[in-house]
C-alpha cells in the first residue's frame, strides 16, 4: 500500500493546497488510491516546506489519516490546514502514546545539534512508541553523527531491539527531500520498522 501511496506521491499534479475536501469527497476525488481501501494512520513530524505538506495532503486525498505535528507553524502549514489537512500545533511529545498509532511516521532533518537539540533514546522513543505494530518511522538527516547515534540505539538498546529493526542507508543528494537547513552535502535514511 506504501508503495502504492508513493508512486502516487511521485505525481505533482494530483496536489492542490487550496481545495478543502471532506474526507469523503477527497477520496473520492482521489479514485485511484480510494479502491485500495486500505487507509493507513501517518503522521509527519516537523514538517514546515509547501512540498512536505503537499505530501501530507497528497495521502490525506487519498483518504489516509494524516497528521502533521510541529510547533512551528510555517505559512505552507497555514495553507495546509485551510485545505482541510490536520495540522497540530505542537511537540510530537505530547501526543498521547495510547491514543495514537500510527503505520507511517516521516520526518526530514530533524535539528541534530544546537539548542533544539534532543539525545537519541528519547528522540527515537518518542517516534517508536507511536508505531503500530509493522509500522515505520522514516527519517533523513544529513548528520553522519545523528544517523548512526540513532542505529545504535536500534541496534543496542535492549527495549528497543527487541520490538524494532533498524536499517540506515546513505542517500545521494538528489535522492533525498530538499531542504534549507542542511548544511553538509551527506544524506541518510533510516527506518525503523516495529516487528512486534
Ligand atoms: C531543521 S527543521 C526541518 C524542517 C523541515 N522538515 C525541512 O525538511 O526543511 C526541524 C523542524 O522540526 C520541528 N520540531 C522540532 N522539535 C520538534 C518536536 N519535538 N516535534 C515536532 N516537530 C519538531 C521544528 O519546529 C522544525 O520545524
Amino acid at each position: 500500500m506504501l508503495q502504492a501511496a508513493t508512486e502516487w506521491l511521485q505525481r505533482p499534479e494530483r496536489i492542490s493546497l487550496g481545495r478543502s475536501l471532506t474526507r469523503r469527497a477527497r477520496a473520492q476525488s482521489c479514485s485511484g488510491l480510494a479502491q485500495l481501501r486500505l487507509y493507513q494512520n501517518v503522521l509527519f513530524v516537523g514538517p514546515e516546506r509547501h512540498d512536505e505538506l503537499a505530501h501530507a495532503m497528497r495521502l490525506t486525498c487519498h483518504g489516509h489519516d494524516v497528521i502533521a505535528i510541529n510547533p512551528r507553524e510555517t505559512a505552507s502549514a497555514k495553507a495546509f490546514r485551510r485545505a482541510g489537512g490536520t495540522f497540530i500545533r505542537a511537540r510530537i511529545e505530547d501526543l498521547p502514546p495510547e491514543s495514537c498509532r500510527f503505520d507511517l511516521i516521516c520526518e526530514n532533518y530533524p535539528y541534530p545539534s544546537g539548542r533544539h537539540y534532543v539525545p537519541p533514546r528519547p528522540f527515537a522513543l518518542a517516534r517508536l512508541s507511536l508505531l503500530k505494530p509493522g509500522g515505520k518511522w522514516i527519517l533523513v538527516t544529513e548528520s553522519p553523527r545523528y544517523a548512526s547515534l540513532l542505529k545504535s540505539v536500534g541496534d543496542n538498546d535492549n527495549e528497543v531491539r527487541a520490538r524494532f529493526r533498524a536499517t540506515l542507508s546513505p542517500l545521494a543528494i538528489h535522492e533525498a527531500p530538499p531542504s534549507s537547513y542542511p548544511r553538509a552535502e551527506t544524506r541518510f535514511r533510516l527506518v525503523f520498522q516495529r516487528c512486534r
